[in-house]
């Protein structure tokens, strides 16, 4: 190929077919020595694409032209699909994001994680493949008078009047949070609204931090319902538990799926001890307790903390403590008196009661089972040796990014642990984001 500038490259058009679809969603696609990644493609492809933005061999790329479409490509029938950044898998037929998810895990696992030999595993299906989302974020531009989600690649708000995959609860609340930004009626300075749908009613929550970053990211966590009087506490019941919540809290986006996904994620939940590290409002913390004599649960936000106390009490449930602090911070913490053969100390743990279930430090060296459900970024380093220091029986990883699962799976590997299983769930259809849960044992 004759020398070509970068910004020369940027405007190439090309034919290319799409191989198959990597993690990230994107096609690939090889032509004239680079390996060229396509936004919105479907495997078997043929198309003509554009340069958006090149990088040494690697192009990416944008559909000018579709001059043969895959079998499994149908046509999005979303009206914002390409321009809002929300879904990219419209284009393929329900089984194709399938199949592709699967692909994804695989990829993931084998490339980033260096794990050959997989175990066969299955994908279980949304029982809606429309209307399932339960929990979203739409993002506000309070000058040109816009309400939805960022457009892909940019902070630009793509103004959003009906969204295929909300649950009908979460279409009439942006219904009428759009009646009351044609009135004049949204605060000035909201930049998003959180959205939760709960069994009866729906919690708002408002941001003012320009980003589609949460509270965590240190925005003020100004807050606004239906009347102004805060971000409402609602329930939702999911397999005979009852939560309390609200929309500052995260909670699982597809409910339909949750019963399927709490039975996998606990299905090798057994003994006296467990503990589970990021336990949000205590989704699988409250049927954990149930299955197991004692558990420490940990979890940084104060909210969603208070949520899982309430939702254990609720249950009355004893025999679980949960405790307020960064996982990393308070594994550092309990097992800084650990010697070099994983003996702890033995003084009681801290940042917890004195009447801790688990009642010392030393009992971290006999957990039965360590349940973790971080957020996309995965685990910090400093957390997976903590893990590895304690070395629980068996470990269940419940995921939504496959890559930094299989970066964190390599290193429990290497740390000791098999994968016994493991089982994805479509979690959000039309996107190619897929939730997956391991299930690990130590030699
Ligand atoms: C993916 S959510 C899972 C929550 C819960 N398992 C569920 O399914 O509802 C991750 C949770 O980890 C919490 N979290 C994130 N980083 C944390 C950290 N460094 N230490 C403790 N908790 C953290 C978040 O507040 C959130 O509740």
């Amino acid at each position: 190929m004759p020398e070509q500038s970068e910004a020369q490259q940027k405007f190439d058009l090309c034919e290319v077919t799409i191989e198959r679809i990597l993690p990230g969603g994107r096609g690939i696609a090889y032509a004239d020595g680079r390996t060229v990644m396509v936004a919105l493609a479907a495997p078997g492809d043929r198309l003509r694409v554009r340069f958006d933005r090149v990088k040494g061999s690697v192009a990416f790329a944008s559909i000018v032209e579709i001059l043969e479409p895959s079998p499994q490509r149908v046509e999005p029938p979303c009206p914002y699909f390409g321009r809002c950044g929300g879904c990219d898998f419209q284009q393929l037929d329900y089984q194709a994001q399938l199949d592709a998810k699967v692909e994804i895990i695989r990829d993931c696992l084998r490339r980033l994680g260096g794990i050959e030999d997989l175990p066969k595993f299955e994908i279980t299906r949304a029982p809606n493949e429309w209307r399932y989302r339960a929990r979203a974020q739409w993002q506000y531009d309070a000058v040109v008078k816009r309400l939805g989600y960022f457009e892909a690649n940019s902070h630009r708000v793509c103004d959003v009047a009906e969204c295929a995959v909300l649950t009908p609860e979460l279409q009439s609340q942006l219904e009428w949070l759009r009646r009351g930004m044609a009135n004049e009626q949204l605060p000035e300075d909201a930049r998003y609204f959180r959205v939760i749908a709960g069994d009866e009613e729906v919690s708002v929550a408002r941001g003012s931090s320009p980003t589609n970053r949460g509270p965590r990211a240190g925005s003020p966590r100004g807050v606004v319902d239906r009347g102004d009087a805060g971000a409402r506490d609602v329930k939702r019941t999911i397999h005979g538990a009852t939560y309390h919540l609200n929309a500052e809290s995260f909670f699982q986006t597809n409910i339909d799926l949750l019963p399927q996904l709490i039975d996998a994620a606990l299905s090798d939940a057994e003994g006296n001890s467990a503990i589970e590290l990021y336990s949000g409002v205590g989704l699988f913390t409250v049927p954990l307790a149930r299955q197991i004599g004692r558990t420490l649960a940990i979890e940084d936000d104060a909210d969603a903390t208070r949520f899982a106390r309430q939702n254990l009490a609720n249950a009355g449930l004893k025999n679980t403590q949960v405790v307020n602090a960064d996982v990393g911070d308070w594994l550092d913490e309990n097992l800084e008196c650990a010697g070099n053969d994983g003996a702890l100390d033995g003084g009681a743990i801290r940042g917890s009661k004195a009447a801790s279930p688990l009642r010392s430090a030393a009992a971290l060296q006999n957990i039965d089972f360590l349940l973790l459900d971080p957020p996309r970024t995965g685990v910090e380093s400093r957390v997976i040796s903590g893990i590895i220091k304690m070395k629980p029986r068996r470990i269940s990883y419940v995921s939504c990014d496959p890559a930094t699962l299989a970066r964190d799976l390599k290193k429990l590997i290497a740390g000791g642990y098999s994968i016994q299983s493991i089982h994805a769930f479509d979690m959000f259809p039309q996107t190619h984001h897929v939730e997956t849960v391991v299930q690990l044992s130590v030699h």
